[in-house]
């Protein structure tokens, strides 16, 4: 009768075990959700068409201030720095300008920005 005892709060013990393990690991599931699942603005969500058709309006837009490649822009912003999750921002400024750079509203489409905006996040595609 001891022996059914022991076998008993074993299988108790066994069972809690179980469940702690398993809300463990549930844990650590939603933290990995946390860190690895992209933000709406993430470049990860970018795909190769539209980065390309980005660079295509860049060179013909905004290369002449910007610099090609984005790098060595006269005085402008350099876009390799700008903040990969301001997606907001970006748009606001292309649309409306922001001191010297020139509003881009009813020259291109939301479409076109949203082209330069995976050129721009992926940094031409090389993150
Ligand atoms: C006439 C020159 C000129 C052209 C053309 C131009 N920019 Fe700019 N851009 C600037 C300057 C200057 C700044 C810095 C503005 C400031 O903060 O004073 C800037 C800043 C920016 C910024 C940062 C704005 C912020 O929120 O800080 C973005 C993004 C940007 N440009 C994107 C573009 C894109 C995309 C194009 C092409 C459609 C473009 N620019 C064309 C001159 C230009």
């Amino acid at each position: 009768m001891n022996t059914s005892r022991t076998a008993f709060s074993a299988l108790r013990f066994s069972r809690l075990f179980l469940l702690l393990i398993s809300s463990l690991l549930m844990n650590l599931a939603h933290a990995e959700d946390a860190v690895t699942a992209p933000a709406a603005d993430k470049p990860a969500d970018i795909t190769p068409e539209s980065i390309e058709k980005g660079r295509t309006l860049y060179r013909r837009l905004c290369l002449r201030c910007h610099g090609p490649e984005m790098v060595g822009g006269n005085n402008a912003f350099d876009l390799r720095t700008f903040p990969q999750d301001q997606h907001a921002r970006f748009v606001n400024s292309v649309t409306n300008g922001k001191r010297a750079m020139p509003p881009w509203k009813g020259i291109i489409s939301d479409e076109e920005i949203s082209h330069l905006w995976s050129y721009v996040a992926s940094r031409g595609g090389k993150s």
